[in-house]
């Protein structure tokens, strides 16, 4: 059996149950490069400092780099009796060099240790979810333009509104995402504090150089306080916060294509490709990956509050409740990664099916809005110019109109003096679209600008 790296002041072996019960390899080998990659750095300053010799140092970190490709080919034993990776490579160190590897651990915890590594992962994780959800802009400025001349219904309460461009829908989300980013690089900001050097709450009587390290592993600065260091799991809480906001931003994006997808709507067509069939109804297409996209979210959202819950009342500093923010973490990165990944994929493929959104367009109105407007332009006084255009709704519906247009001049001009003829340059959705000018709307020039500048910002840089 492996002894502990503990085991000085222990009269007797562990219990195996409560081996399996705390071990945390299981999962958390998945740290086992940044773990390594921490490790160097730390070496490459006790050497710095003269707490071991540059040949000590030289040795460690071959060492380690060893274990790194050991674990790579996967090659490299996992045992219970080694509990966690740190364990585990700090054992496999000494295995390879004795007393040498026996001074890797000096002026560090396993407290400050796993904050370093979790940390680092995190930062990794930052990363690429922030490069995924560039992509999936790129995908949905990309159908913004492949859809530059249809004109979609826009929906509140999933009630017909007013027309919309569609690269203004697609623009929407590219904007919700650009808010996701941003939050990961502020994320990533306040993250990037170096937490090793706390050892396991009070710091160390060691000389050791803090800012050594930080500069090795790209931290932009030192933590302060290391009782703060050995508790702190805000940067984890903050991120999964942010990869739920990512993944409430596709599900809610996710949940409207499957509507758009039916018979009911026809409003998107999905190549085969993306889409599953049924075991027994052989005509059946379902958007499974986007219904999945939506389910997912389930997970995220269960991480947050996993995480949310396992903070709460946590007394300073360390407290192995700690242990249990890995799985959370790694889930919520991986669901979010592939649900990204997919959603580009899913956007890349789908085509509006303009024919059958065009065929439908006279219905519920959409224009009624844009005619209060042209009132109101007028100097009518907006409530009075909404109960007109509301009796003239109310009209249509009584005499079987589809659409305002149909009405005969004589009803505009006895609704209000100010309807005369003009009003069917206002009318039908083309026009109403056109109509817009404010700033962020969907007037088209607006839409052309916006689209433009979202292009340049998505460059490969
Ligand atoms: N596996 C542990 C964790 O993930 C590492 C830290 C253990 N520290 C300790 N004092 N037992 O939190």
């Amino acid at each position: 059996m492996a002894s502990k790296p503990w085991g000085g002041r222990f009269g007797e072996k562990t219990d195996r149950r409560v081996e399996q019960f705390t071990e945390s390899i299981s999962f958390d080998r998945r740290l086992f490069e940044h773990d390594i990659r921490a490790s160097i750095a730390h070496a490459e300053m006790l050497a710095h400092v003269g707490l071991i010799t540059h040949d000590e140092c030289q040795q460690i970190v071959r060492g380690l780099s060893d274990i790194r490709a050991e674990i790579e080919a996967d090659q490299f034993e996992f045992v219970l009796e080694r509990e966690d990776v740190h364990m585990h490579v700090e054992a496999a160190l000494i295995d390879r060099l004795g007393d040498v590897g026996r001074k890797l651990h000096t002026a560090r915890s396993r407290n400050d240790q796993v904050a370093t590594d979790v940390k680092l992962w995190v930062r990794d994780g930052l990363d690429r979810i922030g490069a995924r959800l560039t992509d999936l802009q790129r995908a949905l400025v990309d159908a913004a333009e492949r859809h530059r001349e249809v004109i979609l219904p826009g929906y509140t309460h999933l009630q017909r509104a007013q027309p919309v461009l569609a690269p203004h829908y697609f623009l929407a989300y590219v904007e919700k995402f650009a808010r996701d980013r941003d939050r990961l690089t502020d994320t990533r900001r306040r993250l990037n504090v170096l937490p090793l050097g706390a050892a396991a709450l009070a710091g160390t009587t060691l000389p050791i150089d803090r800012d050594h390290v930080a500069k090795a592993l790209g931290f932009e600065g030192v933590a302060a306080n290391s009782m703060d260091v050995s508790s702190d799991r805000d940067f984890a809480l903050e991120s999964v916060f942010d990869l739920t906001m990512i993944a409430e931003h596709l599900s809610g994006w996710a949940e409207e294509w499957v509507l758009w997808s039916t018979q009911e709507f026809s409003f998107l067509a999905l190549p085969d490709a993306i889409c599953t069939g049924s075991s027994i109804m052989p005509q059946k297409k379902n958007p499974d990956v986007l219904e999945l996209i939506r389910g997912r979210t389930a997970r995220v959202i269960g991480a947050l509050n996993t995480l949310l819950v396992l903070i709460k009342g946590l007394p300073l500093a360390y407290n192995r409740d700690l242990q249990e923010d890995k799985e959370p973490i790694f889930d919520a990165f991986d669901t979010v990664e592939a649900c990204l990944e997919l959603a580009a994929v899913v956007v890349a493929g789908a085509t509006l099916r303009a024919d059958r959104i065009a065929e439908r367009l006279d219905e519920g109105f959409l224009d009624a809005t844009t005619l209060m407007e042209y009132l109101i332009s007028q100097g009518v006084p907006q409530r009075s110019a909404h109960e007109v255009i509301g009796h003239l709704v109310s009209l249509c519906e009584q005499k079987g109109c589809r659409r305002l247009v149909d009405l005969p001049d004589d009803d505009f001009a006895k609704a209000h003096p100010n309807l005369g003829p003009g009003v069917k340059s206002v009318l039908g959705v083309a026009n109403a679209v056109k109509a817009f000018r404010s700033h962020g709307s969907t007037a088209p020039d607006q839409v052309e600008k916006q689209l433009a500048a979202w292009k340049t910002r998505l460059l490969p840089s």
